[in-house]
């Protein structure tokens, strides 16, 4: 199954309404601007690929429903606009614009809306099996490493195939490793406050039978410290040229456990998750504020039904930023579609070589 797909009538979108799992399965229909917008922001869909999709399918919803250019360019600000952090989602409505604005309005434009956004949504497949690939052979190495014995992975967030379209991105190499037959268990951090590695992550890796524990986010430092840890590996919504990463909150403090313990700290991401004007990701990046009440509240299930139960006092405020920033410093390398490579500018530029000025 994939996260999203277009239906039959070229016009609507069916996405996997991830706000349900994993207590239900079920997929929501988006065919308005403001319904992409919604599903993007509400996290129906959430992690930096799965984004950058939905953003480059908003842009053929946006083409179907007005007629000129100014409303149009409006509309695709807007859902540029629909989540801060994860640079794919501007990345992938820049490419769009970039090509439908070559055609003529009307079939000839809407036509290349659909042929671009499935081919955003194909490469980014294509991307992530080869970060599973070119990951599990550093899995395959700790594997050799310890004799055969279980190669025990830690991760953060969800940068499973519900974050991509297929695959996913930190969890492809788990699941190409497995593919292999190499014995792999891996820690689950549930990362609240929205939990998604206790709902979501946990999910994928029970449905392809992949041994799994989830964890308070608290506990990495101390498994670490008990060598019950081989390697980190998470995803990232924003990656500097430099190698700055920014991932879901909690993940530099992972980040520092690692360090700490000489355990490698891997970030796997497609390119589009680079975001190649930025230098210094603290700074630079914008880092999303999400709404206290995902804080104050914890959702789940409750006698067979959804329920949403407070936490703290009914008047405690709460914050919510959703991400930070783990410095290149911290980071052992970068699992790409193009191989693996060093937290660098050098390292990275010499991998992306078109990149360079
Ligand atoms: O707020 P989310 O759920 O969209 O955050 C997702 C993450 O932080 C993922 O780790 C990241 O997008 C990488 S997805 C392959």
């Amino acid at each position: 199954m994939r996260t999203i797909w277009l239906d039959q009538d070229g016009c609507t979108v069916q996405v996997i309404d991830q706000r349900l799992l994993p207590h239900r399965l079920e997929t929501l229909p988006l065919t308005t601007v403001d319904q992409f917008i919604y599903a993007i922001r509400e996290m129906v869909v959430r992690g930096a690929p799965l984004i950058g999709v939905t953003g480059a399918y908003g842009v053929l919803a946006a083409l179907l429903t007005t007629g000129d250019d100014d409303l149009f360019m409006q509309e695709c600000q807007r859902l540029k606009a629909a989540r801060p952090t994860a640079v794919n989602l501007a990345w992938a409505i820049d490419r769009m614009l970039a090509v439908v604005m070559q055609a003529e309005w009307g079939a000839a434009r809407i036509a290349s809306g659909r042929r671009e956004a499935a081919a955003i949504a194909e490469e980014e497949v294509v991307r992530c099996r080869r970060i599973g690939e070119y990951g599990a052979r550093l899995l395959a190495d700790l594997s050799r490493a310890r004799r055969g014995r279980t190669v025990n992975i830690l991760t953060h967030c969800n940068a499973g195939w519900l974050a991509c379209v297929e695959w996913g991105t930190a969890t492809a190499p788990v699941y190409v490793a497995h593919e292999q037959g190499i014995d792999l268990h891996v820690w689950v951090d549930e990362t609240r406050p929205l939990n998604q590695g206790a709902r979501l992550t946990a999910w994928e890796l029970g449905r392809a039978g992949i041994k799994h524990t989830v964890v308070t986010d608290n506990a990495g430092g101390h498994l670490m410290q008990h060598g019950l840890v081989d390697m980190v590996i998470v995803g990232t919504d924003r990656t500097t040229y430099t190698g700055d990463v920014a991932n879901k909150i909690g993940t530099y403090l992972k980040a520092l456990a690692a360090k700490d313990n000489d355990i490698p700290f891997y970030v796997a991401l497609p390119s589009s998750t680079f975001d190649w004007q930025l230098r210094d990701g603290v700074r630079q990046i914008p880092i999303e504020d999400r709404h206290a009440d995902e804080v104050r509240f914890v959702q789940g299930l409750y006698q067979h039904a959804r329920a949403s139960v407070l936490v703290p006092p009914q008047d405690s405020p709460a914050a919510n930023p959703a991400f930070d920033v783990t410095p290149a410093r911290l980071v052992t390398g970068f699992i790409t579609e193009r191989g693996v490579c060093a937290a660098n500018e050098q390292a990275i530029l010499a991998l992306f070589p078109e990149r360079k000025e």
